[in-house]
């Protein structure tokens, strides 16, 4: 349940605790600030997934090249974000400084820019990020001016220590005043985002802690984690699918629940836990941030990220998320209703083995409709006629995935 309170006071909270932090620079006159952004779910690529913190600029380089190569920015992707790991010292104006790993940001960014894409960058509220970098605490207008300065269009901000160094020092014993600093810190990054005029995406990552889905969108949030972090592993995926459902009623055209970004192609995923695992974030309206070894994708890896049907599902105007129609042992059925009147129905098998004994009967009318109709299945192309009660196998933690034109 939310906690709601008036935002005043946890910003006057907050302001005393960093009145001992320099006195940030008088923002520069909003030009933009109202231009809207990631009106569908931001999609591109991040570090985090593949490099942890690893990531050097060459990392960033050679990925934005792969994704004009591959085809991927042609497909939609747009965004190359750094994650965690990039930041270096303040100096004694505190003014934040890259480590020796990114040697020159703008430089990094202008070369983002040249290839057509978007840069994104990532931060804490706290004093320290989660990898234990420097955060933003007490420079939050001053690191949004730099961000602008260097011309990046995306910030992740990720609670961290916040949690730990000011939440829980500040109100030791009070969780509703602790949810009220949290709202409060990220109400103040928006508005330092917005004050420097510069179109930013605003990622929202404290792993869905006090039903932001609620909230962030007062906070100017453009997406939200909904749940903590995802690995490459098909129980992990498959638990932060299960958590997704009845968060519908939350997404729309510029907000969007975030399941935490993709790992299609890392770890030992199969084939199919990669395909289901696109399908089903395509059909959460999630949005699509790679993670994976660009360089060294293979081509089966490609063909999942780059199905423009799929992507065209998660890219639909309407921002519509699907919600878990019915389940039926271990294999569930989620519809995403679509621009025109069309539809999305994925079935998804859930459990370890697969149904050829008992194979899945598919009852469309429970899903509101009448067979037979004709649909088109997004990973073959084929067309496939949908009739009541139809038999359908789907090997074990794969998914059925189709589309259905405007419905009469
Ligand atoms: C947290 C986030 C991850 C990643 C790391 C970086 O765990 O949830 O997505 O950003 O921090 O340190």
């Amino acid at each position: 349940m939310r906690i709601f309170a008036p935002l005043s006071f946890a910003v006057l909270v907050l302001s005393s605790l960093t009145a001992s932090s320099q006195t940030p620079a008088a923002p520069k006159t909003p030009a933009v600030a109202t231009q809207k952004v990631a009106q569908t779910p931001p999609m591109g690529w991040n570090s985090w997934n593949f490099f942890f913190e690893k990531v050097t600029d060459k990392d960033i380089r050679d990925s934005a090249d792969q994704i004009v190569a591959t085809g991927m920015k042609d497909a939609g992707y747009v965004y190359v974000n750094i994650d965690d790991t990039w930041e270096g010292e303040r100096d004694a104006s505190g003014v934040l400084h890259t480590n020796s790993k990114f040697p020159d940001m703008k430089a990094l960014a202008d070369y983002v820019h040249s290839k057509g894409l978007k840069i994104g960058i990532y931060s804490s509220p706290g004093p320290k990020t989660c990898a234990g970098y420097a955060g933003s605490l007490g420079h939050e207008e001053q690191d949004a001016q730099l961000y602008a300065s260097w011309g990046i269009d995306y910030l992740k901000y990720d609670l961290c220590s916040f949690s730990a160094q000011v939440m829980a020092k500040q109100a030791p014993d009070d969780k509703a005043v602790q949810m009220r600093l949290m709202i409060a810190t990220y109400d103040k990054m928006d508005k330092a985002l917005k004050a420097t005029g510069r179109p930013i995406v605003f990622s929202l990552c404290q792993y869905g802690w006090d039903a932001v889905w609620e909230w962030a969108p007062s906070v100017g949030g453009n997406l939200w984690r909904t749940t903590g972090d995802i690995t490459p592993n098909w129980d992990r995926i498959y638990a932060i699918l299960s958590q997704q459902a009845g968060l519908e009623k939350y997404a729309g055209p510029g907000h969007s629940n975030d399941p935490d970004m993709l790992e299609v192609g890392n770890g030992k995923l199969k084939l199919a836990e990669n395909r289901a695992h696109f399908s089903m974030w395509s059909m959460l309206a999630a949005p699509l941030l790679a993670g994976n070894d660009l360089p060294n994708m293979k081509p089966e890896i490609k063909a999942i990220l780059t199905n423009r049907d799929v992507i065209a599902i998660d890219q639909d105007r309407l921002g519509k998320q699907a919600s878990r129609v019915y389940s039926d042992g271990e294999v569930e059925v989620w519809t995403r209703h679509l621009t025109g009147g069309a539809l999305a129905i994925a079935v998804l098998n859930a459990g370890d083995n697969r149904y050829s004994t008992h194979p899945f009967h598919l009852n469309l009318a429970k899903l509101g409709l009448h067979g037979p109709m004709q649909a088109k299945n997004l990973w073959t192309g084929m067309t496939i006629t949908l009739t009541q009660n139809m038999p359908i196998e789907i090997l074990s933690h794969d998914v059925l995935l189709v589309r259905i034109g405007a419905l009469k």
